[in-house]
């Protein structure tokens, strides 16, 4: 809902409001984000006038409520007395002009009101708020973007040069705001298969800044980031979420100015960006998204989840349930033929697969990563049926078929490159950088979009392909304006394709996380987390994700032991339950697979797609739990899935609680935990006191029966009241140094179990 009274406006829902006036100069005020407060409040939150600062540069040097350097801000401009960063920086031929907006006017409109650009952006706003700014020295026009999507609005800017003189914007931000209090900046940073680390950086006097420069949204640094008063936690406290709908370099600030009041901004990152703006012409920037909780950061994730979800994953994919994957990357990488991809695909559908991905090396000359990008033909002395016939031998299994594509790079080994070499990204007078030996297209060009869409589609449509993987694995080397120019093309090329392919299911990759954004989600609904698939890792990496992003978006699939990237054994039970909280997939070899691993991966899809809608789209919380172990949770109407996993397991370990959220207090639940089993062979030598026949360490019978027998784990299945659950419940004991007990967790380190809690009702209540 949207109001405006008395040169106040207020954009609100039952949860919380948004509030701002426009002052005696013009100037829009920042009175409030936060809780529900009416708008007849307004004056109770504004700055009251009094004399000035010392120093103060003002309109009115007698009242502070007049100096544009010490009032909370909605915008603010350059060289006009606000020497607080400032999110607008334009130019003329001369240099960096002054800007100082005022208020003009406003509108408000029935839903969003659509962005022109080509750039990606929510839907579903019940009403939009334009405010219009107007720098008349300058002959510009700002019109500042406010969308209403319940519990998180948008914000963004659109620039007009309403003058005869030609300008430059150097920075342009899709949002600005003071906010009143002191704050922690959470922001998600890493690299390559160490994606989405949570860091919390104290916003004082020196700017903290969460920015990327590669091109791209990255994997070095998340565009979406909190600001959290000191002090909340995952349930209490005051936190606001930002991010960006933007696959492009992005930037974002908060600094804490002498004032007390926090200055925080996001937008295009304006490290070598330059937009010419001649007379008439308007530049839009990408759309802000804000969100408040009062309930601590599971619920400010609650509220970003259900944004993204409901407003942001394409609409055919919106809350639909999505399939159950095998890829044959970290199992066949690039040796297959169409008899090995049989073999698995047969394996997979056994297990329960909806869906067998083929992943890179099925074109032109793609036996490595050193050639072949770019020639989108399938390779027949590796499928000499072609994609038609694999796909419908897979179809045959009662599976879909899916397919890999890196369209927006080439390989200079490639008939593309050797027929195109000027389509690639390249600086003619310098040496070619190249990564994973690989070269950008050049998205900026109409023709290079063109054939993109051309090949890509003209393979969908040659065979049955249900699920698309958009690979990119490399980082960007053009300057700003033109990164931001190829992410436009990008949006472009992606709408041609799959706007007419709308059930295709799209995943997008870049090396992993590295472009893990509300831009690429409005195009697929899933996004590959990290190509680090060890558990462990997973944790801190879903974990971080989990902060912004729903389940229902984070691939997270289940590998090989020892891991790949980590060389870390674990058992394949903590692998299942971790990547159940996302959408889950298998990527290993399955010809690898004793019986005793095909039956637990068996079981596995079969449990996940028993409780899927809840681990897909089940509301998402981080649960308090003891030292050295992660606690998650998600919970729909019907039930509620927990999972506890454990890092390295101590000897004589102590008694924990577990404690789980969101029940009645006063209704009863069943808790039951996944059943579970332990490998023989992971006992060694122990396994001879409790084998009733005597077995060697070493022997042929270890071995034996480790491919065929598996040991019960601890099984707990008992009733309580929500009190009692949210309390915390004394789970059955670990491994304690003497001896296997069937009813304790004997899975040793990174072991983990998975609860299920349903309420009962009738007999089963007093159990
Ligand atoms: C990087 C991706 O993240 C992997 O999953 C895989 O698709 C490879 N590229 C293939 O080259």
């Amino acid at each position: 809902m949207i109001e405006y009274k008395n040169g106040v406006f207020r954009i609100g829902s039952p949860k919380i409001a948004y509030l701002f006036r426009v002052t005696q100069h013009g100037l829009l005020e920042h009175l409030h984000f936060g809780a529900a407060v009416p708008i007849e409040d307004a004056s109770a939150l504004a700055v009251k006038a009094g004399t000035g600062w010392g120093m103060a540069v003002a309109y009115d040097e007698e009242d502070n409520a007049a100096c544009p350097d010490t009032l909370p801000l909605e915008w603010s401009g350059a060289y006009r007395g606000d020497y607080r960063e400032s999110p607008i920086e334009l130019w003329d031929e001369n240099g960096a002009v002054a800007t100082d907006f005022r208020y003009a006017g406003y509108e408000v409109t029935d839903g969003c009101v659509k962005m022109n650009s080509g750039l990606p952006q929510a839907e579903g706003g019940s009403h939009t708020l334009a405010v219009k700014l107007r720098d008349e020295a300058l002959c510009a026009e700002l019109t500042l973007y406010y969308t209403d999507f319940g519990a998180v609005l948008t914000r963004r800017v659109v620039l007009k040069n309403i003058g005869t003189h030609q300008l430059y914007i150097h920075r342009l931000m899709s949002l600005c705001l003071d906010l009143a209090g002191e704050y922690d900046m959470h922001t998600f940073d890493g690299g390559w298969i160490a994606e989405a680390r949570r860091h919390r950086t104290a916003v004082g006097a020196a700017r903290v800044v969460n920015e990327s420069t590669t091109g791209f949204s990255s994997n070095r640094h998340n565009p979406g980031f909190l600001l959290a008063e000191i002090g909340a936690s995952e349930d209490f406290g005051r936190v606001c979420g930002f991010n960006l709908v933007y696959t492009g370099n992005h930037y974002a600030s908060a600094q804490r100015s002498f004032q007390g009041l926090t200055r925080v901004m996001q937008g295009i990152s304006p490290a070598g960006f330059r937009r010419e703006l001649r007379p008439g012409e308007t530049f839009e920037t990408p759309e802000a998204v804000l969100a408040f909780s009062d309930g601590g950061f599971n619920g400010l994730s609650e509220a970003m989840h259900h944004f993204v979800n409901d407003n942001i994953i394409p609409r055919a994919w919106r809350y639909r349930s999505r399939p159950v994957l095998f890829n044959n990357w970290e199992g066949c990488m690039f040796d297959f033929d169409e008899r090995r991809l049989f073999d698995l695909a047969k394996r997979a559908g056994k297990l329960g697969a909806d869906l067998f991905v083929l992943d890179d090396g099925w074109f032109g000359v793609r036996n490595s990563d050193r050639a072949g990008l770019g020639d989108y033909g399938a390779n027949l002395k590796k499928l000499p049926g072609g994609l038609a016939r694999l796909a419908n031998r897979v179809g045959e299994l009662g599976m879909e078929f899916g397919l890999w594509f890196e369209p927006e790079a080439v390989n200079p080994d490639s008939d593309l490159f050797r027929t195109h070499p000027d389509w690639a990204i390249t600086e003619p007078e310098r040496e070619n950088l190249y990564s994973r030996h690989e070269l950008l297209l050049d998205l900026t060009k109409p023709e290079v979009r063109d054939y993109i869409v051309a090949s890509v589609s003209s393979v969908l449509d040659s065979a049955d392909i249900r699920y698309v993987k958009w690979d990119m694995n490399r980082q960007s080397t053009a300057n700003g304006t033109k990164a931001h120019d190829y992410i436009l093309g990008l949006y472009e090329v992606l709408r041609r394709i799959f706007a007419p392919r709308p059930d295709i299911l799209l995943e997008s990759c870049s090396s992993g996380g590295n472009r893990f954004d509300l831009g690429m989600l409005c195009f697929s609904p899933q996004i590959w987390c990290s190509d680090d698939t060890d558990p462990v890792e997973r944790l801190a990496i879903q974990g971080g994700l989990s902060y912004l992003y729903p389940q229902s978006c984070m691939g997270a699939h289940v590998s090989a032991t020892p891991h790949a990237q980590t060389l870390r054994a674990t058992p394949l039970a903590t692998r299942g339950n971790v990547s159940f909280f996302g959408v889950l997939g298998y990527e290993l070899d399955l010809k690898e697979l004793n019986p005793v691993g095909e039956q637990e991966i068996k079981a596995q899809i079969t449990f996940y797609k028993a409780h899927r809608e809840t681990f897909q789209f089940g509301v998402f919380s981080r649960l308090p739990a003891p030292e050295g172990w992660t606690g998650w949770q998600t919970k729909t109407g019907f039930e509620t899935a927990a999972g506890f996993f454990r890092g390295l397991i101590p000897a004589a370990p102590g008694m924990v609680k577990l404690r789980v959220t969101g029940l009645d207090y006063n209704r009863r639940y069943r808790v039951e935990s996944r059943p579970q089993t332990l490998r023989v062979g992971a006992f060694g030598g122990l396994i001879k006191y409790i084998s009733p026949v005597r077995i060697s360490a070493n022997g042929f019978l270890l071995r034996a029966a480790d491919r065929f027998y598996a040991l019960p784990d601890g099984h707990e299945d008992f009733v309580a009241s929500g009190a009692a659950l949210m309390a915390g419940f004394a789970p059955a004991p670990l491994f304690a140094g003497t001896g296997y007990d069937k009813n304790s967790h004997n899975q040793g380190d990174f072991g983990s179990e998975i609860y299920l809690i349903s309420e009962v009702t009738g007999h089963d209540k007093n159990r």
